[in-house]
């Protein structure tokens, strides 16, 4: 469109009110709406639910929900492993990516379980059996105690073991 056309086009919307005016689709969101999508957890913590959950509690969630796919104690098949030592060094980008080697937040584990598992029936867990499922994960790793407790206190304070080696582009913004 030319600037000219833009201008005429743009000269009419004023003239004519009715046109200028929102053509009236669609409803308000509500705040329950949006809710239901604002699940992001920052890498600090923020926005941890209430409740807890330990190794234990999750491994019995794991073995109804995530076994089939995640295998016996997380070893992984057909889907990917989620309890592995294998190292990151060494075998450029065919290193496998795992929890333990990865990831630079626990906190984003309980993010990425909550909004994106069990496939394909995601946000299905509630809060509890995340923090169980976290904790599960995180005990068979061997990064937490098995007997630790996760809640929205003690899983920012979990020393993931690669989290040094990231670089991170924009600090300001987490
Ligand atoms: C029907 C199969 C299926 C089920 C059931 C399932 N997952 Fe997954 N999971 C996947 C797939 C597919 C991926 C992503 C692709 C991949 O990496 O293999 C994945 C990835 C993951 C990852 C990311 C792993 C990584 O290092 O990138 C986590 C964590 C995870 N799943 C946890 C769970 C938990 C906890 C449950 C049980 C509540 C569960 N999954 C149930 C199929 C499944």
């Amino acid at each position: 469109m030319s600037i000219s056309r833009i201008a005429l086009f743009a000269g009419l919307l004023a003239a004519a009110p009715a046109f200028a005016q929102s053509p009236g689709l669609g409803a308000k969101i509500t705040e329950a709406d949006v809710g239901a999508w604002a699940i992001t957890i920052l890498p600090d913590g923020t926005n941890l639910p209430k409740g807890s959950g330990t190794a234990a509690q999750g491994a019995k969630v794991y073995a109804e929900k995530c076994l089939a796919c995640h295998n016996e104690g997380g070893k992984g098949g057909p889907y990917a492993a989620l309890v592995s030592d294998a190292p990151l060094q060494g075998r450029g980008i065919e290193a496998p990516k795992t929890i333990k080697n990865f990831w630079g937040t626990a906190t984003t584990v309980y993010d990425y379980i909550r909004r994106a598992m069990p496939w394909p029936n995601p946000r299905t867990l509630t809060d509890e059996e995340v923090y169980g499922l976290v904790a599960y994960i995180l005990a068979e790793n061997k990064i937490i105690e098995k007997d630790a407790v996760m809640d929205a206190k003690s899983l920012p304070q979990v020393k993931m073991p690669n989290r040094d080696n990231f670089i991170i582009k924009f600090p300001d913004k987490i």
